[in-house]
């Protein structure tokens, strides 16, 4: 694939750790001059560096994307320094682990994620849909969880922000799609990243790598499918679309289970 994507503008957002850092550095590979935006400049700028080191070209933008008149200045600063941008990959979230009853207080949570995952996202995308219609194209990618493919219980905020997210996305392309924007929504399984890190029960549970998770935002931005999807991730789809009513009676007790042999894994 190498060079696939030369003469290409990639924006990538979450860009400052796991998949995204690894994505960045991929895409670069290929030839894309990667725009690489998060919140932490100091580790943007180490990608940015290798990036320039073996050959390719970055740009840093450090921005909180929740706040929103930032993320509509970083996006005037993305049309202002690059004439052509020809794909945004909406990678940056926060999740939040934490079962219903103990959010009753907490709509926080709920708002604080949307900001991210959602309105984040949904802000940098208008801005730079009119760039793409005016080119042609453009091509929105999304990280998104297996997890909204099928009932997951205690990611409640997480899940409606990412369900939201796709939600949009697939409107874009039932929209605008004849006018050359297109989108892919990526639901990736557990990956171990700092995210997934932030559970200690996880260390025990099998998860992609986010080297091998990034080539799926890689296959994403090069091949441009509708979804990249996980062979369970499908089944579950199919589950929820032909028996919802059994799929979630009879996936509760093995959540509840699976967490219970995850902490005696843990533990030991
Ligand atoms: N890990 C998993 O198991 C898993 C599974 C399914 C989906 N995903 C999705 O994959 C994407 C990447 O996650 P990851 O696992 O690679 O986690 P990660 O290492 O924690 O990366 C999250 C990225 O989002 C950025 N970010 C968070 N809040 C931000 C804000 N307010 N403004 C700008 N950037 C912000 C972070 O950068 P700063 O902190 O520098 O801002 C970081 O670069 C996320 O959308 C996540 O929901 C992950």
């Amino acid at each position: 694939m190498t060079g696939r994507l030369q003469g290409r503008t990639v924006v990538l957002t979450g860009a400052s750790s796991g998949i995204g850092a690894e994505a960045a550095r991929k895409l670069a590979r290929l030839g894309a001059t990667v725009c690489l935006l998060a919140r932490r400049e100091d580790d943007l700028e180490i990608i940015r560096a290798e990036i320039a080191a073996a050959g390719g070209t970055a740009h840093t933008y450090a921005v909180d994307l929740a706040d929103p008149e930032a993320a509509e200045a970083v996006a005037a600063r993305l049309l202002a320094e690059h004439p052509r941008i020809d794909a945004l990959v909406n990678n940056a979230g926060r999740s939040i682990r934490r079962p219903i009853t103990d959010s009753l207080d907490r709509v926080h949570d709920y708002e604080r994620t949307m900001a991210i995952n959602y309105f984040g996202a949904v802000r940098l995308t208008l801005a730079l849909v009119p760039r793409f219609l005016e080119q042609g194209h453009g091509h929105v990618v999304v990280s998104s969880s297996m997890s909204t493919q099928v009932p997951i219980p205690l990611f409640s905020a997480y899940l409606a922000s990412k369900a939201a997210l796709e939600s949009f996305t697939r409107s874009l392309t039932a929209e605008l799609g004849h006018q050359g924007v297109t989108s892919t929504v990526v639901y990736f399984p557990m990956v171990r990243t700092e995210m997934s890190g932030a559970t200690s029960i996880y260390q025990a549970m099998p998860m992609l790598s986010a080297d091998k998770a990034a080539n799926w935002l890689v296959k994403a931005v090069v091949d441009k499918p509708t979804r990249v999807t996980s062979l369970p991730g499908a089944m579950g789809e199919l589950g929820m679309a032909t028996l919802p009513g059994v799929i979630t009676k009879v996936s509760q007790p093995l959540f509840r289970r699976m967490d219970r042999s995850l902490a005696r894994r843990t533990k030991r």
